[in-house]
């Protein structure tokens, strides 16, 4: 019998390895089953942060080295979570380690500034054409401040927002990140819809909602709120629904319509900023914003982000209209790491090394889906990277919502237990290559997919 994509048939096959794949790595975990157990007493739920616990269970790591990490059962997997793509310069590189263990013996930390502030943003300014830069140290407190700096600037109280966009957990963005479809409402002007009952009305309120890559819908928006929006936030390509790329033209067409009405736009470059592309998606779809977030890979590893803006919205941090504030900003150990990182590791050489082995990733990818009939496709851009398992390109979140998850979620357990670790979620994150990946990298991932694909179609 041939089995179609999506049907029923399909489905319940899928099912079955699910079954067969969740006992597998439970199996194999033992150690893992054992310190949850053990953690469960202490840390709510057993781990740091919910995401940590994805199903079937958590695993627990013990060491990362190179393109590496190693669980506490002893078994070493290809990494490409890669922290939730914070570690474009791999485990342990050698220049991080260096940068680290020589600041770990000065003094870690003093809330007053160091010198490698300056090298640091002055680079980010290089990289991402936004001449002023203050650092936090989370993209939550990235966005954080681009929210309220926009609000500052313009003072008005109101922000658009993409649906389905994650944009971190401060409460002005905690609105409509994966909203359940009845709570949707209409696909041109979705409803605001707060993510937890602890968001107050008058907050999902003041964030308008709108779909991805529609800017007539941030138009209405606008006409419908004269005076009153100070800014919009986008994750230039969304990167929380797989990798999701803009329609042609849109974020230069965006950007001209939110001028014409005198409202900021800010990219929140915490997934794409240097991954994507040495400048981020900025650097790689050409159309600079008033205010770029960064976060994740530019701290090799440590806690870090970092907000740029025209020398127009930083005059307003200047004159303490908006203070930039945090104890940790700017630490001295992150930003040793942050220089190591930016000036001596993400080197042009080390950039052309990542997107040689993205084309191998999709090259690799696009011939097991084509010869295995997988109704899916291949979206990658610099160290970022997603097979979608949908028979249509996924456009925007209500795109999303329409597919079936338990795709991703079998791929990302026979990957596991293939021994690549992917991020957890399957149906919603991309991997993430570093510059210590090599070609024997790619191909256990390859094999792995091949693995499924014989799995599912036989
Ligand atoms: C696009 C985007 N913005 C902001 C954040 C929040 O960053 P953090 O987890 O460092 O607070 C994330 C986290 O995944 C993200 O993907």
């Amino acid at each position: 019998m041939t089995i179609t994509a999506g049907t029923e048939a399909e489905l319940a096959v899928i099912d079955g390895l699910i079954a067969e794949q969740e006992a597998a790595l439970l199996e194999r975990t033992p150690a893992s089953a054992r310190i949850m157990e053990e953690a469960r007493g202490s840390l709510a739920g057993g781990v740091a942060s919910s995401w940590q616990d994805a199903p079937p269970r958590a695993i627990w790591i013990d060491h990362g080295k190179g393109s590496k990490i190693t669980d506490v059962d002893g078994t070493t997997y290809v990494d490409l979570h890669n922290g939730f793509g914070a570690m474009l310069v791999g485990h342990a590189h050698p220049a991080v380690v260096k940068a680290v263990q020589e600041r770990v013996a000065l003094g870690t930390h003093f809330a007053q500034p160091v010198p490698d502030l300056i090298p640091v943003a002055e680079e980010l300014a290089r990289r991402f054409d936004q001449p002023k830069w203050r650092y936090t140290n989370s993209g939550t407190e990235s966005t954080l401040a681009a929210v309220n700096l926009m609000r500052v600037v313009k003072n008005r109280p109101k922000l658009i927002k993409v649906e389905g966009t994650y944009h971190g957990h401060h409460d002005a963005v905690q609105v409509s990140v994966y909203p359940d479809l009845e709570d949707c409402g209409p696909v041109e002007s979705p409803h605001s819809v707060p993510v937890h009952r602890g968001i107050s009305p008058e907050v999902a309120a003041n964030t308008l909602v709108v779909p991805y890559g529609d800017v007539a819908a941030v138009r209405r928006a606008l006409e419908a709120n004269p005076g009153q929006v100070a800014g919009m936030i986008i994750e230039p390509m969304m990167m929380n629904i797989g990798v999701v790329t803009p329609p042609p033209n849109y974020l230069a067409d965006l950007k001209e319509e939110l001028q014409r009405h005198d409202v900021l736009l800010t990219f929140d470059e915490v997934k794409t900023g240097l991954t994507v592309h040495p400048g981020g998606a900025t650097g790689l779809l050409g159309v600079t914003p008033d205010i770029v977030c960064l976060a994740k890979s530019m701290g090799g590893g440590l806690p870090c982000g970092a907000v740029g803006a025209s020398a127009e919205v930083m005059a307003l941090v200047e004159d303490d209209s908006y203070e930039v504030v945090g104890t940790f900003n700017g630490n001295p150990l992150t930003m040793a790491a942050a220089k190591a990182t930016l000036l001596e590791v993400l080197t042009p050489e080390a950039h052309a090394h990542v997107e040689a082995l993205r084309d191998r990733m999709v090259a690799g990818a696009e011939d097991v889906l084509g010869r295995y009939g997988i109704e899916g496709y291949v979206s990658a851009y610099g160290a970022k990277g997603a097979v979608t398992f949908s028979a249509t390109r996924i456009n925007n979140f209500r795109d999303f919502l329409a597919y079936d998850g338990r795709y991703g979620h079998v791929h990302w357990l026979f990957q596991h237990n293939g021994g690549v670790f992917l991020p957890p979620w399957g149906k919603v994150e991309q991997w993430t290559l570093s510059v210590q990946h090599t070609n024997d990298d790619v191909d256990v991932f390859l094999m792995n997919l091949e693995t499924f694909a014989k799995a599912l179609k036989g």
